[in-house]
């Protein structure tokens, strides 16, 4: 299985902050942003990795992840995204990185308490389609800024609505995405969603019509630090004081 981490967007939500670096590089704790997906998905065992980014700090990550060994990555391949064009379109650009492979796709900016091994090895027992990991959040203003599934009676996916004005559970749809190689022969159908972005969330739905899409929910703390500056501080007095990607037991 490749990986693909998504480190582009123009990070508006934490302006001026992102005037002078991208959002994936500010700290969180103690190092930057996006070396925590990277330990994510290394320490789940994908070591092949592509990082997708854009804009004009492009540059910053090949200063600090140079070519990943010193971060236990085994191949490090880079794509440039020419415009914030959303996601699906940032994951695109790694179509012939991915080969045909299954890909785990990471969005930089998501920090979590405890490993995803776990939900990488359902993934590789699934037969086909897709996989989303659900974080329960209770608070129905936060799911309004994320992507929320609605489940039916018996715990499937009937579909994900982005940035419900009235949330259809209490859970939100994580950015840790895995996929089988159609994946890529959907992105091209995909028309711009009102925030002129193709959504991977429209990605999603295509699966979940399919009947090919399936979840975990998320033990442990889950938090998307691009989401706000509140979010950004919640994700980082959470790592400082517990740590992230833990291996239980
Ligand atoms: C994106 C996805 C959304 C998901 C979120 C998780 O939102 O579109 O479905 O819940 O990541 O971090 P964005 O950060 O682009 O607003």
């Amino acid at each position: 299985m490749k990986g693909v981490v998504l480190a582009g967007g123009s990070g508006t939500r934490l302006y001026p902050l992102t005037r002078i670096t991208n959002k994936h590089l500010l700290p969180i704790y103690d190092r930057p942003m996006v070396t925590y997906a990277i330990e994510a998905l290394v320490g789940a065992g994908v070591t092949e990795l592509m990082l997708v980014t854009g804009g004009t700090h492009a540059g910053e990550f090949l200063r600090l992840l140079g070519n990943g060994h010193e971060y236990g990555i085994d191949r490090l391949s880079y794509a440039y995204q020419e415009r914030a064009g959303g996601i699906a379109e940032a994951l695109g650009l790694a179509e012939r990185f991915v080969g045909g492979d299954r890909v785990v796709v990471m969005l930089a900016d998501n920090v979590l308490e405890l490993s995803i091994r776990p939900a990488v090895e359902s993934f590789s027992r699934q037969e086909q389609g897709a996989r989303i990991l659900l974080s329960r959040v209770e608070n129905p203003e936060h799911l309004r800024h994320l992507g929320v599934p609605e489940l039916d009676g018996d715990d499937r996916v009937t579909r994900i609505v982005e940035k419900p004005a009235a949330p259809p559970s209490a859970f939100a749809v994580t950015g840790i995405y895995f996929y089988e190689g159609s994946v890529f022969e959907i992105i091209p159908s995909l028309t711009p969603s009102g925030r002129g972005e193709l959504e991977i969330t429209d990605v999603n739905n295509w699966f979940v019509s399919e009947g090919t899409m399936e979840y975990d929910v998320l033990d442990g703390f889950w938090g998307d630090a691009g989401e706000s500056i509140d979010a950004y501080y919640a994700v980082n007095d959470f790592v400082r004081a517990h740590g992230a990607n833990k291996v239980l037991g």
